[in-house]
């Protein structure tokens, strides 16, 4: 059995994303924002992990949470705030904490606006365009990250 590891992941999703399911399907896919949480709590389980999962429609609510709680790693999908907010990027430079970049779609491939993230460049690393399994792939990163990479 594996010891567990003292470690916490705090998870955001940005604004409109409580809408997961309902929200242009075609876009976003049909499973809702508790089938993704669902996923990445097991995969907390599996890994004997701390999670702590939060949505927020708010960028000041947002930028509490990052600044203000204590973790040790940040997966965050800041949705359109990606495109807009200097606020976010602060509060990551601000707490000095590695954090992964999530997206559902692949912000590339879509309107012009949404090719510009303020946030990957302070980010560890992105992940764009898998859908849900976007975040499953960050989780695993994570958890590399914390094992292996950071020491
Ligand atoms: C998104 C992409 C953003 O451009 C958009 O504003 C979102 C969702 C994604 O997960 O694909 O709300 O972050």
């Amino acid at each position: 059995m594996k010891k567990k590891s003292g470690k916490k992941i705090l998870v955001i999703h940005g604004p409109n994303l409580h809408l997961l399911g309902k929200r242009e399907p075609k876009i976003y896919g049909k499973f809702s924002l508790e089938d993704i949480n669902k996923a990445l709590r097991a995969k907390a389980v599996e890994n004997k992990i701390e999670i702590e999962i939060m949505q927020s429609n708010s960028e000041g609510e947002i930028v509490e949470k990052i600044t203000k709680s204590k973790y040790d790693l940040l997966i965050i999908n800041p949705a359109a705030y990606t495109h807009t907010s200097i606020a976010i990027r602060d509060a990551i430079l601000g707490i000095d904490k590695p954090a992964i970049e999530v997206h559902l779609s692949n912000i590339y491939k879509r309107e012009d606006f949404r090719k510009k993230s303020l946030i990957g460049d302070v980010a560890l690393g992105v992940i764009t365009g898998f859908g849900k399994y976007s975040y499953t792939l960050a989780f695993d990163a994570a958890i590399f990250f914390l094992n292996d990479l950071a020491k």
